[in-house]
């Protein structure tokens, strides 16, 4: 059971330190979703919502032992570039750790929700004139300035932190064989998670607690725009393409560079798993499908459940599979996207009567 308040840390010995800068993270939902499995066609579907984190992403994992480390280098200002919820969660544990904290954005791209969040949490804001990749070259320069502590995905604590998501699958997860889910679907933007989650696999492959066979295949899904690790994972390359024009509704995974990608790269493929890139109709359209089971997420988190779809209906993933989706972040991080995506508020008259001549679809007046 997750409840209490050792969730992310209930997994320590895995981490370097015993404890962290807490609200505390980790121990979300893997949420059963019976039409949208009847509907894939998959046998058994689970979804992992990590928007249910404190502040609304899978990041806070990475961010609770990030931050810890910062504290333990006394060092003097934290930063991350970020499409915005790397920037809300470093907001949020630096506030809490009481340390200055820098975050660069691109200009005109993050969603409100996140910029609402570094904003009130005491963030210095910089919003950039580029996009995240042209955000995490200056980032680095300042790092390498010695001005800030770089908390984006390049720190490898942070990867620590968020290997926990696999740790909480293998934990939860078991088919009616006793068996650990074939395949886990995830978003990929900086290749981070994707990362991290190979890293946990191999981990517990070394230490005999996983059979090597059991390990589940890591999917990577991508927006059509912004697809350099479908890409490379198409044409065999161990490394990304930098795409220098991006574009995508999922504005968390806006990015054209993804760092991670020489970590991530072996572990799609060495799991036996593929990367698919999805249309920001297919995302939206999975969007409204994740709502339609109560789970409220932004548009990044909807490509695992689209880039699943493409992938049942291509023959690449088998109907005899049990997959998890992991769902990255909150519906309400996004919330533009989220009121174009949904039913339009209809404007009546303040009267009973007129509201029923409404509802029954008669004009009212
Ligand atoms: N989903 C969401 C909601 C994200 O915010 C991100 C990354 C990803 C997926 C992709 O994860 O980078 O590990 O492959 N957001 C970063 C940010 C880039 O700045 O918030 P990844």
């Amino acid at each position: 059971d997750f409840a209490g308040d050792e969730r992310v840390w209930r997994y320590s010995a895995a981490l370097p330190f015993e404890a962290g800068v807490s609200l505390p993270e980790g121990g979300t939902q893997l949420h059963e979703v019976p039409r949208l499995e009847a509907d894939l066609g998959v046998r058994n579907l689970r979804v992992k919502h990590e928007g249910m984190n404190p502040t609304g992403s899978f990041k806070d994992r990475g961010m609770t032992v990030g931050v810890r480390v910062a504290q333990e280098l006394d060092v003097d200002r934290l930063a991350c570039a970020s499409t915005g919820n790397t920037s809300a969660a470093l907001a949020a544990y630096g506030a809490r750790a009481g340390l200055e904290t820098l975050v660069l954005l691109p200009e005109g791209k993050v969603a409100a929700g996140k910029i609402a969040q570094a904003s009130l949490h005491g963030a210095r804001i910089l919003e950039v004139e580029g996009n995240f990749d042209d955000c995490l070259d200056r980032v680095q320069d300042l790092a390498n300035r010695g001005e800030a502590y770089l908390l984006n995905s390049l720190n490898p604590y942070r990867l620590e932190g968020q290997k926990t998501i696999g740790l909480e699958i293998l934990e939860r997860f078991r088919n009616e064989e006793g068996r650990f889910p074939d395949r886990i679907v995830l978003p990929v933007g900086n290749a981070g998670n994707t990362a991290a989650l190979y890293k946990c696999f191999r981990e517990l492959v070394q230490s005999g607690a996983l059979a090597p066979g059991d390990v589940p295949k890591l999917t990577g899904v991508q927006a059509e725009g912004a697809a350099p690790m479908v890409e490379a994972i198409r044409e065999g390359n161990d490394e990304t393409r930098r795409w220098e024009e991006v574009e995508t509704i999922a504005t968390a995974i806006r990015i054209g560079n993804p760092v991670n990608a020489p970590k991530a790269l072996p572990g799609i493929r060495e799991t036996g798993g593929t990367a698919v890139a999805v249309s920001d109709e297919e995302i939206t359209e999975a969007q409204r499908d994740l709502a339609g089971e109560g789970i409220g997420v932004e548009p990044a988190s909807a490509a695992s459940v689209a880039g699943l779809r493409k992938l049942v209906a291509s023959g690449e993933v088998s109907t005899g599979e049990d997959v998890v989706c992991l769902t990255t972040g909150h519906l309400l991080k996004d919330p533009d996207a989220a009121a174009a995506a949904g039913n339009a508020p209809e404007g009546v008259p303040n009267g009973t009567d007129d509201i029923l001549r409404h509802l029954a679809g008669k004009s009212v007046g």
